[in-house]
């Protein structure tokens, strides 16, 4: 099977420093306040606070899906808005991409997994660092627009509830 990207490639790509130092949230908003500049998109995120430091995995993945669908607004929809909103619940991240342009035509709605060729590299590699995480995406129908849902089971190194818990505390915890 021809692969889109090689590993290395994603490899190489993960972990920005700003991730560890700033934290996702810091990190996401400077990612949308330099896009925002650069296009005409309004751009709001909303974390919830009871998401506190997830692992390096899924804090790259989340950036990087959030990346590659802004990007994919900003090129294929013609909205003027996108809304990322990132909560916990029940043990699971779940992230969602919203605009409010003229949607994906019926073939990509759904599981992109079922489909993959019909995709480019950006969707094509989201569904492989989704799968990597035992996470679920989804493409769904915004009316007008489109949602890009991804949901990851949260692992025990997970933070959840502790925003208080000082992020290099936390992140010491981690590597134990
Ligand atoms: N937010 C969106 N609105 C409309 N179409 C979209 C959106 N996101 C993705 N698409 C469609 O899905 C296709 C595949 O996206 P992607 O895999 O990122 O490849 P690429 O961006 O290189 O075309 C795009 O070419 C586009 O037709
Ligand atoms: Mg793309």
């Amino acid at each position: 099977m021809r692969r889109a990207i090689p590993d290395n490639t994603l490899s190489y790509l993960l972990y920005p420093p700003l991730l560890d130092e700033a934290g996702l949230p810091s990190a996401l908003q400077w990612y949308i306040d330099g896009l925002a500049q650069r296009s005409n998109l309004k751009i709001d995120l909303h974390i919830s606070s009871d998401v506190g430091r997830l692992s390096q995995e899924l804090e790259t993945t989340i950036f990087r899906i959030v990346q590659e669908c802004l990007t994919n607004v900003h090129r294929h929809s013609a909205s003027s808005v996108a809304r990322i909103a990132l909560i916990t619940k029940d043990g699971q991240a779940i992230l969602r991409i919203r605009d409010e342009g003229r949607g994906v035509r019926a073939q990509l709605l759904g599981d992109p997994a079922a489909n993959l060729s019909s995709f480019g590299v950006g969707i094509r590699g989201i569904t492989e660092r989704v799968r990597e995480l035992d996470g679920k995406l989804r493409i769904k129908n915004a009316n007008p627009g489109t949602i890009v849902e991804v949901i990851f089971p949260l692992q025990r190194q997970d933070s959840v509830g502790t925003k208080d818990t000082p992020k290099k505390a936390n992140r010491q915890q981690q590597s134990i």
